[in-house]
């Protein structure tokens, strides 16, 4: 199974790529809306991507050609945009993506990002980086890991599964982390997600650092986008939509910036059917109408 890109119709509706313009897709994963991006501003279009997961921009590599080298590609977080365009001469950009997560190519791979493939406890996106899932089960404090569950993974039993983590440690895979939680989690609560869900979702947001990433990287492409340009997210749990709207809500207010949609656009029931990891994702869009001064 490959991955498949969300709501790329949607999107590129709103962008509306054109040729002599540059767009910069800051999540190029498995490519599919950077593709997107160089055949609709084909022949001119410039489409720079990032990944810090290495995997994904070796992927993309044979690509290049085919598309006439108007793929630039970046191997480093999307939260250093602006010294990336300021060493290729760009002062702004006509169009910019966000896909935030993980690739279904992470998710299968062998780096611990899901419960469902027995895997040692890594997590990381960017592999050179120090911290690991794994240090954080086996050497955090019980009351780090509590409190990091309850703020990235908005787990109500996080005391619990804390607590049975230390007990139990050392816990060195997916598989002994996942039945770790389950048996954890009170068996009469009945949940519509897989009791450790939550768990892995807050080791990933702090192993790579995702939220402050989205901060960082969100003000960084508003400031470098051109008057005219849009600027696109799709979000798949609510911290990274909260974070989204407002900030979105916050350049409203200082003029800079106009929503394109209030309420945040869903995949079409046929995009859920054929896609079911499409079905948490929420596309939040806004349109540059105002440029701040730089200070550089
Ligand atoms: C959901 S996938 C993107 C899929 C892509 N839009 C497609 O159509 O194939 C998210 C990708 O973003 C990368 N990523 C996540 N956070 C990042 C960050 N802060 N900087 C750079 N890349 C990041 C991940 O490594 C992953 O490959």
């Amino acid at each position: 199974m490959k991955h498949e890109s969300v709501l790329v119709k949607e999107i590129m509706t709103i962008i509306q790529p054109r040729k002599d313009c540059i767009y910069v897709d800051m999540t190029l994963g498995a490519s599919g809306h950077t593709k997107k991006l160089l055949e609709l501003s084909s022949p001119t279009g410039i489409v720079i991507a990032f990944d810090k997961d290495r995997e994904a921009i070796k992927n993309s590599e044979k690509i290049k050609e085919q598309y006439e080298n108007r793929l630039i590609l970046i191997n480093d977080d999307y939260a250093n945009l602006e010294e990336h365009l300021g060493k290729l001469g760009i002062d702004f950009v006509d169009g910019i993506i966000f896909d935030l997560g993980v690739s279904l190519d992470q998710l299968k791979s062998d780096r611990g990002f899901s419960f469902n493939t027995d895997a040692p406890l890594d997590m990381r996106m960017n592999q050179s980086k120090p911290l690991t899932a794994e240090k954080i089960v086996n050497h955090w404090d019980m009351e780090e890991i509590e409190k990091i569950l309850r703020l990235y993974g908005e787990e109500r039993f996080a005391k619990r599964i804390a607590k049975a983590i230390v007990k139990q440690r050392p816990i060195k895979s997916t598989k002994e982390l996942a039945e770790l939680v389950e048996q954890a989690v009170p068996r009469n609560v009945s949940l519509k997600i897989h009791p450790a869900t939550r768990t892995f979702q807050a080791l990933r947001i702090v192993v790579n650092d995702e939220l402050e990433s989205l901060q960082i990287g969100l003000e960084a492409a508003i400031k470098y986008l051109k008057v005219g340009g849009t600027v696109c997210v799709i979000s798949f749990h609510s911290l990274e939509d909260r974070i989204v709207k407002q900030i979105f809500k916050d350049y409203k207010r200082e003029g800079e910036l106009r929503l394109i949609n209030k309420k945040p656009i869903r995949p079409s029931n046929d995009e859920v059917k054929s896609n079911r990891r499409s079905r948490s994702a929420k596309l939040r869009c806004a349109l540059k109408i105002k440029s701040e001064e730089k200070n550089d």
